[in-house]
């Protein structure tokens, strides 16, 4: 993100104009979080990528997928906390940014959250869980070994996941603060 995107974010939070940057009813940590999910998916998708598609003399592919997937687990995590102090202590009541939302009187609004918070609830735990045992398991550095079946699957379900948190994030974003 620029400077100057920064400044302006920091400039509204001191303001109290708690509308964020893009044209919608969101606040600048739920336009954050919507438009950061946009870069993290290919991403992902792009170190799952490198690692599946590589020769078999190529190891140091493991390593890059190692590095991002771990740069993106920072992300995530600095992601979540900053939500989750936007939510809690400044924009704290999201509901009166939603009550303009067509969604929002037939419980659309909520429907879409609870689906969204299905995903969202799990997918931290297990990107944890993938994470702690790839550290533990593959040797250093990253390379094939006897624990790659089993990482293979549990890393699929941790993308999948991180993915259907993604698409039902937008969705409630949208249903909530677009329409
Ligand atoms: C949440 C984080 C992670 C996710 C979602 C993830 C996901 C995946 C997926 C889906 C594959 C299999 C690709 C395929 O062949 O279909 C894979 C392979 C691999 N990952 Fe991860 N990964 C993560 C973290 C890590 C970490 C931290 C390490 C290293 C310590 C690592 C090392 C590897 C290696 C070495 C392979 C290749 C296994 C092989 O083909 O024998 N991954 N990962």
């Amino acid at each position: 993100m620029k400077r100057g995107s920064i400044v302006l974010i920091v400039a509204q939070i001191a303001n109290n104009d708690f509308h964020g940057f893009l044209p919608t009813r969101g606040s600048v940590m739920l336009d954050f979080v919507f438009v950061a999910l946009f870069a993290v998916i290919p991403v992902m998708v792009w170190s799952i990528y490198l690692v599946k598609y590589r020769q078999v003399d190529q190891t140091h592919k493991c390593e890059w997928h190692k590095r991002i997937q771990l740069a993106l687990a920072v992300i995530l995590l600095v992601a979540v906390i900053a939500f989750e102090v936007d939510l809690r202590f400044i924009t704290k009541d999201w509901r009166s940014l939603a009550e303009a939302s067509p969604f929002y009187a037939s419980q659309i609004v909520d429907y879409s959250l609870w689906i969204h918070l299905c995903f969202a609830v799990p997918t931290p735990l297990l990107w944890i869980f993938v994470i702690v045992r790839a550290l533990k398991k593959f040797p250093k550095p990253a390379a094939p070994c006897e624990y790659s079946s089993r990482h293979i699957v549990w890393g699929r379900t941790a993308a999948g996941a991180m993915l259907m948190t993604a698409v039902t994030g937008w969705a409630f974003y949208w249903l909530a603060f677009v329409a």
